[in-house]
């Protein structure tokens, strides 16, 4: 695998861009949930930047819960396989239940996670919020309730998206040209 550095990364939404669009879909979600209270579902790892600064524009009685699924091997494209590495939740029935993920590519691990609540609970209401959608890539059907950005079939990093782990501090959102 060749090995990128910052250099190679191309930047497509910077700080600012992001921030504002994540303060935009707070204010929905706050018109949205407004004299209800919320369960936020942060998929990690690559929603942790995402989430948390979500959070933080929210107003209603708010409960996070973290659980980590992986999807992806170490290089460019999805398996279209998902492992449920940590999936243990709360009672969420008769809960608003919003999953928070940083982006959707096939698919399937949505498809996946949305399936495994309604299998164990009746929520009052299930959502689905992703920072970004590669709506070309999709393999199953399922569309984000809120989403950022849409974009094109690129590979991303920064702000919680990572290759082979790395790069998921950055503030930004790059992308580099897969050879
Ligand atoms: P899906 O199951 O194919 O929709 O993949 C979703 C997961 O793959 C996301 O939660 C990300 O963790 C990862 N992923 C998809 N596209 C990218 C990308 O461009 N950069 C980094 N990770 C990605
Ligand atoms: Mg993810």
């Amino acid at each position: 695998m060749k090995m990128i550095t910052e250099n190679d990364l191309k930047i497509l939404f910077d700080s600012k861009t992001i921030q504002d669009k994540v303060q935009q879909i707070g204010l929905k979600l706050n018109q949205e949930y407004k004299n209800e209270e919320l369960y936020l579902i942060c998929v990690l790892k690559g929603s942790v930047m995402f989430t948390v600064d979500l959070s933080k524009h929210l107003k209603m009685p708010l409960r996070m819960e973290f659980i980590r699924l992986s999807s992806y091997g170490s290089g460019f494209s999805s398996t279209g396989k998902v492992n449920a590495v940590d999936i243990s939740l709360p009672d969420l029935n008769d809960k608003n239940v919003l999953i928070v993920e940083d982006i959707i590519d096939t698919g399937h691990t949505a498809k996946f996670l949305v399936d495994f609540i309604n299998h164990n609970f009746k929520t009052k209401t299930l959502k689905f919020c992703s920072l970004l959608d590669k709506k070309i890539k999709r393999e199953v059907k399922i569309d984000p309730d809120y989403y950022g950005f849409e974009i094109d079939d690129k590979f991303l990093v920064g702000y919680g998206l990572d290759y082979d782990g790395y790069y998921r501090n950055l503030p930004y959102i790059g992308y580099v040209e897969v050879l």
